[in-house]
């Protein structure tokens, strides 16, 4: 179960409350998992890819956008090289809302700023047994409107959602506008 405020909650280690806005809550889950296999949904200029591959992870990164897959291979091949094994990436030009999941393969799916709200169950689905699903969005809010708050979560929503899976780590942020889930897939497939 969460713990209060969204606390992490087997050993009571609570990042402080890490990582800042902008950098990507997989950043804090990662280094305490073994490279793996990792898909990194609507990935964007894909920043959470990219730091997935440079810890060694193979990532399958989906986008519904060339212009921003076309971007995202260029940051990636700008960017210097890694100290450790690179992992790679494989950009996939697709839509999330049709996409076909493999089932049972990824060690972690990384979701951030992106509405998956109807393909949750197939993302679940898609975890390994023993996989993180690690989901970052944002929380309905005044400021962003009837129209805006359409594609956001409300309080407590993406929690109960995943009910399914072990909630390691909830935290909803509302002068942010924020919510971050860590939650894992059970071991038995
Ligand atoms: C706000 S950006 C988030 C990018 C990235 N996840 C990040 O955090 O940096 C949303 C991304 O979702 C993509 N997108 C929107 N609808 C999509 C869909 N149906 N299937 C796949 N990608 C989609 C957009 O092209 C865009 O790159």
């Amino acid at each position: 179960m969460p713990g209060e405020n969204g606390a992490w909650t087997d050993d009571g280690r609570r990042p402080a409350l890490g990582p800042e806005v902008g950098t990507p809550l997989a950043e804090a889950i990662v280094d305490d998992l073994p490279e793996g296999r990792a898909l990194d949904l609507a990935t964007g200029e894909g920043h959470v890819a990219s730091l997935l591959a440079d810890r060694g992870w193979d990532v399958h990164a989906v986008d519904v956008s060339r212009a921003m897959l076309d971007r995202a291979r260029e940051r990636r091949a700008d960017r210097s090289e890694s100290d450790g094994r690179p992992g790679s990436i494989d950009w996939i030009l697709a839509d999330v809302d049709s996409y076909c999941f493999p089932e049972s393969v990824y060690d972690v799916v990384t979701i951030r700023f992106f509405d998956a709200r109807d393909r949750l169950g197939a993302v679940k689905t898609a975890l390994a047994p023993g996989g993180a699903l690690v989901y970052e969005h944002h929380l309905q809010s005044n400021a962003a409107g009837r129209s805006g708050n359409q594609y956001r979560f409300e309080p407590n929503e993406l929690l109960d959602a995943c009910a399914d899976l072990s909630v390691r780590y909830y935290a909803e942020d509302p002068d942010r506008s924020l919510v971050r889930l860590v939650a894992y897939a059970d071991r038995e497939s």
